[in-house]
């Protein structure tokens, strides 16, 4: 059965009335409505479109006038997030400024920064105790107490704008605490809500799931149901057993988080990330992860938001192998809407894997993977997160450039926590995969990178050799393309941090030994040059800020990083330096890494056809580039022609 349009249109037009704001509105529906309608008809029954239009029109009525004008705004440059200005900061709001006052209080360091978008982790109302970091919602239209009130929300997204910075907020949207109201009323014996979740009377439908899902968090989570007494059932919880999964299969799932997401529209927010996205739709005998039916349901919510609050963007937290993850950009009929942006894990794991092999060969080849991405969406480029890194390295991929991919995964998580002979990283395992022995691991950038152990041992040459490693890393997230995203504290390079272990809450989860509170009398003397008998972290956290604000600088400068383009990555002649080459409209623009600790030369021919004079806009130095250049140990350029 379809979706009746002309009568859907009707009740939309009756709430309306005729003023500017109505009149957008209803045309955007005219515009947009289509892909709203094929995308619910892929996976509801027809009726869910009366109260998801009741939902629009109401959510457009409390819409207030400054956020109307936003919508215009970003109509008419839609490409606002793609632009080589945008700068991303990423941070836990207590732990940056203990609370929205206080962020609104720290906006002018985040515009000494650059930063133009700004993610506040999550906010909203989380249980009390162990929360997952918040990612364990209580409430979803309250904030957790001791960060502010939805009112204090709207405030502090009104200064950032006035800043022009935009706000990011977590949408987590494949689990709820059981103390949410919708699993209390489940667990009370409602029935509408236990349809809400996931609950099966006994064990027979959950081992069949079993058979093909894997385990996210196997040391403190293992299996994905959990039984619960009140339910009298195995309820689906593919995190921790307090995160009960939702049921999108539910319609009136479906509109309940179109009317969250209208609500926090509605408070300023500018970006959604939509946490674990791809676990969303479940199916037997699959991994219930990146299902068909993720993307309809993105792309009817996606919709929904582009009619009601087009200042409105979605960014996907899909973390997930190559091959899966240009879906939640779009592909097919999809492409261009679902989510805007999506993270770049892939990437991530990439970079840290070329600079621990000193090889760029199996860079080269996974990111070969990637084709171009529709042009209205962006990757989020990043190195570090809250969360641990997953060495997901494809077997296929490693056995392409001659290397197990076992081995070289086994490698990466000895490498990183500092195992391996000659490794100055100091990381920690995290979730040991007792079949297979691999690890994921947690630890601040810096000190995978290998300051915080360059730093003990006091001995200048390897300090000045780590903070070089770390900035050629993060030259990469600010050069690829995309929203770079910077984890708090990276600009001054903060280490691991093991006061969590202090807080029972925290204690089992050594993801929070890279989620530390900002050490801001270091932060606020890093932009000063250093005087003579300052220590040494106190140097190298100046000099890593120095490093960020010039790369901030440089890619300000550069219409080539305009996101619509991707980048192609090319292996050299020498297997220690990868080029970046960005074939763009507004320029060519080539960069050379050079990701070992020895000197290298790079040869013209690996240029892409870079010759003669050219400009390096990380020192701003013009030159003949002649037969090739010198590159000193994780030395970086960034080339266009003179
Ligand atoms: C995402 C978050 C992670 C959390 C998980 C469950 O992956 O980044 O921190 O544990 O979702 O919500």
């Amino acid at each position: 059965m379809a979706i009746d349009r002309l009568a859907a249109r009707a009740q939309l037009e009756t709430r309306l009335g005729t003023d500017r704001d109505d009149l957008d509105l209803l045309d955007r529906f005219d515009r947009y409505g289509e892909d709203l309608f094929v995308a619910l008809e892929a996976v509801y029954d027809p009726s869910i479109i009366t109260r998801l239009l009741d939902i629009m029109a109401s959510a457009h009525t409390a819409r207030d006038a400054a956020l109307h004008q936003r919508d215009r705004d970003r109509v008419l440059a839609p490409d606002w997030f793609q632009r080589p200005s945008t700068i991303g900061y990423v941070c836990y709001t207590d732990q940056f400024a203990k609370n929205l006052k206080g962020v609104a209080k720290r906006i002018p360091y985040l515009e000494s920064l650059g930063v133009t978008y700004l993610h506040l982790m999550p906010i909203l109302q989380p249980r009390p105790g162990a929360n997952d970091g918040g990612y364990a919602v209580a409430d979803y239209r309250n904030l957790r107490e001791d960060l502010g009130t939805m009112s204090d929300l709207r405030a502090t997204a009104e200064r950032l704008h006035e800043s022009g910075i935009s706000l990011t907020l977590d949408l987590v949207l494949n689990h709820v605490a059981l103390e949410h109201e919708w699993a209390v009323k489940a667990r009370a014996g409602d029935p509408a809500y236990r349809d809400y979740f996931y609950v099966f009377d006994d064990r027979e439908k959950p081992d069949q799931f079993e058979q093909s899902l894997p385990e996210v968090f196997p040391d403190f989570a293992p299996g994905n149901f959990t039984w619960n007494d009140d339910l009298r059932g195995w309820v689906w919880t593919t995190f921790n057993d307090y995160q009960w999964d939702v049921n999108w299969s539910n319609p009136a799932v479906f509109c309940e988080y179109a009317d969250i997401i209208a609500n926090l529209a509605n408070h300023g927010v500018d970006c959604l990330r939509l946490d674990a996205i791809a676990f969303i739709w479940k199916r037997l005998g699959t991994t219930s992860q990146n299902e068909p039916e993720v993307h309809d349901i993105t792309q009817a919510l996606r919709t929904f938001a582009r009619i009601l609050c087009p200042s409105l963007i979605f960014k996907a937290e899909a973390i997930v192998g190559p091959a899966q993850v240009g879906a939640y950009l779009g592909e097919g009929e999809h492409a261009g809407k679902v989510s805007d942006l999506a993270y770049h894990n892939s990437l991530m794991v990439q970079i840290w894997s070329m600079i621990a092999s000193g090889d760029a060969r199996l860079f080269e080849r996974a990111l070969s993977r990637f084709g171009a991405l529709p042009t209205t969406t962006g990757w989020g480029v990043y190195l570090r997160c809250h969360d641990d890194i997953g060495w997901a390295i494809d077997d296929g991929d490693a056995a392409a450039v001659g290397l197990n991919g076992h081995l070289h995964r086994m490698f990466l998580a000895d490498y990183f926590t500092g195992v391996f002979p000659g490794s100055d990283a100091r990381g920690v395992d995290f979730q040991i995969d007792p079949a297979s022995g691999e690890r994921r691991t947690s630890g601040s950038a810096a000190s995978l990178a290998g300051i915080e152990r360059a730093l003990a041992s006091k001995k200048a040459p390897a300090i000045d050799l780590a903070v070089a490693r770390y900035l050629c890393a993060y030259s990469m997230v600010f050069g690829f393309g995309g929203i770079p995203l910077l984890y708090m504290g990276d600009e001054i390079g903060m280490l691991n941090d093991e006061s969590y272990l202090a807080d029972p809450a925290k204690a089992d989860d050594n993801r929070w030994i890279h989620r530390p509170s900002m050490k801001w009398p270091a932060a606020e003397r890093a932009r000063d040059t250093p005087a003579p008998n300052a220590s040494a972290a106190t140097v190298v956290q100046h000099r890593i800020r120095a490093g960020i604000d010039g790369l901030v600088a440089a890619r300000r400068s550069l219409e080539a990083l305009h996101a619509s383009v991707s980048t192609r990555v090319r292996a050299t002649g020498i297997p220690g330096v990868v080029v970046f080459d960005r074939q763009h409209p507004a320029g060519h623009l080539v960069q050379v890494y050079n990701v070992t600790d020895s000197p290298k030369w790079i040869d013209t021919r690996d240029l892409g056809g870079l010759d003669g004079d050219v400009v390096d806009h990380i020192t701003g130095h013009r030159f003949d580039i002649g037969a090739g250049m010198p590159l000193g140990p994780f030395e970086v350029r960034w080339l266009t022609r003179a």
